[in-house]
């Protein structure tokens, strides 16, 4: 996206492709918009399914239903220590091989080999077919034809990437781009305590992640939770830092107004966070690790070099969010969508894994008052989704500082051209 040498006032007008007209939310309750996503976006981006630290053994698996693809993934870490990915399914007859209680369930483990419940096939973690029930009753039949079928996979800086086009025309840092890649070096595998909570929301899934990419609504709908001088249906809060890089974005807060969460008025927070010194910023104390201090961190993580620098919240496209926070922890989002109206939203804390009993608990302080305010934002969703449907509008003004919003519905809108455009050739 072209980006002026000479920046005017306005963030938006920065980025002239993005235009500063009216905005249709057409691409978030259409079902035609929807099953083309699927396609343009869906099967073609780089998608983030986890972490490395979830397959922390060899032998280690997960696997992950995406309803988007109609698929479920199984990945693994082999015996050699290799991650991959593979299409759940069963090369004989096409069952689903691994879940544990219902086949549309998640599930995860450490095994040595995967045996299909319906006529024991069973492959190794790698993917090879190691076992055929009565293999000699099959014509021509060399179990070396038939492995598993793998999705291309990638692993960043501990996050396991998936990409489900046959021949991905990018790389995965080349999708990521130097923006995202800014990040490189920040401890994530110092952060291995993750606390993990899973939704499903009544809306379309780029409503939510509209909600966590402007904070246009923080000092109204989060009023509760905000220091007096956010406190305010008046006054509002400007963002300090917006950058966007191909279809990803960053945003950037500074200290709340030179005020940080941790020197916040006690009669402006719940009781229990002033008692365990923690809350909705991260525990007030920075964890003792050299590696957490702001002065050792990338300097692509605050690429706008804000002082006092507070989050950096990387919108990674299509559905990957991650929201690194000065008081040394991160956090991400995903949002994966099951219908045109209704998604499953996955977020996870991460921290340096607690050294003392009170260290656990400003964690879990943290993790519960983050989700809090967050399910403050899903609580409009609903009412969002109804209130796009009704048709009674079909164009929104957005402001300078939902910038972001703009951005996301042009880069989904974008993707979706390209591919009615190039067909099976679009970019991934
Ligand atoms: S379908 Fe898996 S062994 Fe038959
Ligand atoms: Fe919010």
């Amino acid at each position: 996206m072209a980006q002026l040498a000479t920046p005017p006032a306005k963030w938006t007008q920065r980025y002239p492709d993005l235009g500063t007209g009216l905005v249709s939310y057409e691409d978030s309750i259409s079902p035609e918009f929807y099953e083309l996503e699927r396609e343009a976006i869906f099967r073609r981006a780089w998608l983030n399914v986890g972490r490395v630290e979830q397959l922390p053994r060899k032998g280690s698996y997960f696997t992950k239903e995406l309803a988007v693809a109609k698929t479920s993934l199984l990945v693994t870490r082999d015996l050699a220590g290799e991650i991959h990915a593979f299409h759940n399914v069963c090369r004989h007859r096409g069952n689903k091989l691994v879940w544990d209680h219902t086949p549309r369930t998640e599930s995860s483990g450490v095994c040595r080999q995967f045996m299909c419940k319906y006529h024991g096939w069973r492959y190794g973690v790698d993917g090879a077919l190691k076992f055929v029930l009565q293999e000699e009753e099959f014509f021509d039949f060399d179990k070396a034809d038939f492995p598993l079928v793998s999705v291309h996979c990638e692993v960043w800086e501990g996050f396991v990437f998936v990409n489900l086009a046959e021949r991905p025309s990018q790389s995965l840092r080349d999708f990521l781009g130097p923006m995202v890649l800014g990040l490189e070096g920040y401890p994530f595998h110092l952060c291995g305590e993750r606390y993990a909570f899973k939704s499903e929301i009544s809306s379309n899934w780029k409503i939510f992640l509209d909600a966590f990419q402007e904070y246009y609504h923080a000092s109204v709908l989060h009023a509760q939770q905000q220091v007096p001088s956010l406190r305010s249906f008046e006054s509002g809060y400007k963002i300090p830092h917006f950058q966007i890089d191909g279809p990803h974005r960053l945003v950037s807060t500074g200290g709340w107004k030179g005020v940080p969460r941790h020197l916040t008025p006690p009669d402006q927070m719940y009781p229990i966070e002033h008692a365990t010194r923690s809350g909705l910023m991260g525990p007030w104390d920075r964890p003792d690790i050299p590696e957490l201090d702001p002065a050792n961190l990338p300097p692509g993580l605050n690429p706008g070099n804000l002082q006092p620098w507070s989050i950096s919240n990387f919108q990674i496209f299509p559905n990957f969010v991650i929201l690194v926070y000065e008081r040394g922890w991160y956090l991400t989002y995903q949002y994966w969508p099951t219908s045109v109206g209704t998604h499953d939203w996955e977020m996870s804390y991460y921290f340096p894994p607690a050294r003392t009993a009170s260290e656990r608990i400003r964690h879990e302080v943290t993790a519960v008052v983050s989700k809090e305010a967050a399910l403050q934002d899903a609580a409009t969703l609903d009412g969002t989704q109804m209130g796009l449907e009704s048709r009674a509008i079909d164009k929104f003004p957005l402001s300078d500082q939902e910038l972001t919003v703009r951005h996301h519905h042009k880069v989904v809108g974008d993707w979706v051209e390209a591919y009615l455009r190039d067909g099976k050739d679009a970019r991934a």
